[in-house]
């Protein structure tokens, strides 16, 4: 076992005030003034006997393999060279002008300065509005809180980290694992299905005493899938059985093609078990903007608040206003996208089909293709081959989870000329073995 003296820690600041929470949520050791005793951190990887109970730092986290892929094609473009982009997680569409002309009237009216942390009230208000219109969700003020989607993951699972927590997140799934470790816990993966729905029996086999959270998505990247009611029923059921928080990213909410979506928050009469992440990102195509919020119990929310205060202090007046706007008025932008994506599913569909090497699932919702391909080549491999000869990006599936090896992401976010090319030169890449 590691010793204590082998870590690293920072001397206490020389006042006390906000750095030193901000030292704590880093993960160090701090010390406190009172009492002038060591005290661990929400995050510390010992605790005040010395043990180590799990997190990771920085330095022990390597950066995303998807990365490689989109330098690899950043460097072909400067070179000149074209790539078709299958790969980025985002949809071609502008954000719509009346959004922007929100945030430029809030900038005009002077609100370039410090707000509430929670987020303005009027947002908020929006937010509520919203989650009990669209999700069923019976949210107050008090449950919600406005937050980069992406940091509502570490802000939740700060609010839940405990020495030694556990969070189960799917695999295949989106980048869980690395927020887990970041705030001091350990991810355990659990399988989805074959046909990647939400196994509840695996669930229920990876919970141990230590399970604090457990992460689901859905729409899902990266396997397009939307989880059925029943089965979101059944994985509630087993998280109020064992007094496990339920974490539901619903970035994908509004994209979803023949299903409805399903909040699992909507099962409660008030905010209680479940902490609910909404984006605009994908709704409004706003994902330059950062805007996102998190609707849980007033105690998470609080915590959640906490972090953001000391954090970020709060997000751009601007973006809130525009925000609010969007989710009041928007509407119709975000049907528009979705039947356009509709389309471009379509092309997608068509263009693997005439693929023998890969075998896709019906894309239910938000905007990946995740076929299983018939090669015996790694997923990195696949992915890397493919942009160094056929100038096409797609991600490795391994990089979503050792359940991902064996597949490649296909994002239908492009436009329909690069899907049709980009599908063209994967039935090449494939043809060719
Ligand atoms: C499943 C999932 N959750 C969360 C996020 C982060 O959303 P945002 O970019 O709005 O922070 C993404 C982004 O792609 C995502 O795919």
């Amino acid at each position: 076992m590691a010793s204590a003296q082998m870590h690293p820690f920072v001397s206490p600041p020389r006042r006390e005030g906000a750095f030193s929470e901000q030292v704590a949520w880093t993960g160090f050791r701090i010390r406190e003034r009172e009492g002038r005793r060591w005290a661990p951190s929400p995050l510390a990887r010992l605790n005040l006997e010395g043990e180590l109970v799990g997190g990771m730092f920085l330095d022990e986290i390597h950066d995303s393999p998807a990365f490689e892929i989109f330098n690899l094609a950043s460097k072909k473009q400067a070179r000149g060279e074209k790539v078709y982009s299958l790969a980025i997680g985002e949809p071609s569409f502008e954000t719509p002008l009346p959004i922007g002309e929100a945030a430029y009237e809030s900038m005009k009216s002077g609100w370039g300065h410090y707000t509430s942390s929670w987020g303005s009230k009027d947002l908020r208000e929006a937010i509520v509005e919203k989650v009990r219109e669209k999700n069923h969700v019976n949210a107050m003020l008090e449950n919600a809180i406005f937050m980069t989607t992406k940091l509502a993951i570490y802000a939740s699972l700060l609010s839940v980290a405990k020495p030694k927590f556990e969070v189960l997140v799917p695999d295949p799934g989106y980048y869980y694992s690395e927020p887990a470790l970041l705030t001091g816990g350990k991810p355990v993966r659990y399988k989805l299905a074959k046909d990647f729905s939400l196994d509840v029996d695996e669930v229920k086999a990876k919970i141990t005493p230590n399970t604090r959270a457990i992460i689901v998505n859905t729409p899902s990247n990266p396997t397009g899938k939307v989880f059925d009611r029943k089965e979101l029923r059944a994985l509630f059921d087993v998280c109020v059985e064992r007094g496990i928080k339920v974490i539901s990213d619903e970035a994908y909410e509004d994209l979803v093609y023949e299903k409805k979506h399903f909040s699992i928050g909507s099962i409660e009469e008030s905010p209680s078990e479940v902490v609910s992440l909404y984006s605009l990102s994908k709704s409004y195509s706003m994902t330059g903007w950062r805007a996102g919020y998190v609707v849980a119990d007033a105690e998470t929310i609080h915590k959640v608040n906490r972090f953001l205060e000391t954090a970020v202090t709060c997000f751009p007046p601007f973006i809130q206003a525009a925000s609010a706007y969007a989710l009041r008025n928007c509407e119709r932008y975000t049907t528009g996208f979705r039947e356009e994506l509709r389309k471009r599913r379509a092309l997608l569909e068509e263009a693997l089909s005439e693929i023998p090497e890969l075998e896709c699932h019906k894309v239910e919702g938000a905007f990946y293709g995740f076929p299983r391909y018939k090669m015996r080549l790694g997923s990195a491999e696949v992915a890397r081959r493919l942009l160094n000869k056929y100038n096409v990006a797609v991600l490795p599936g391994a990089i979503f989870g050792p359940s991902g090896e064996g597949h490649i992401r296909i994002s239908f976010g492009s436009p329909e000329e690069t899907i049709t090319e980009g599908t063209r030169r994967l039935k090449d890449f494939f043809k060719s073995g």
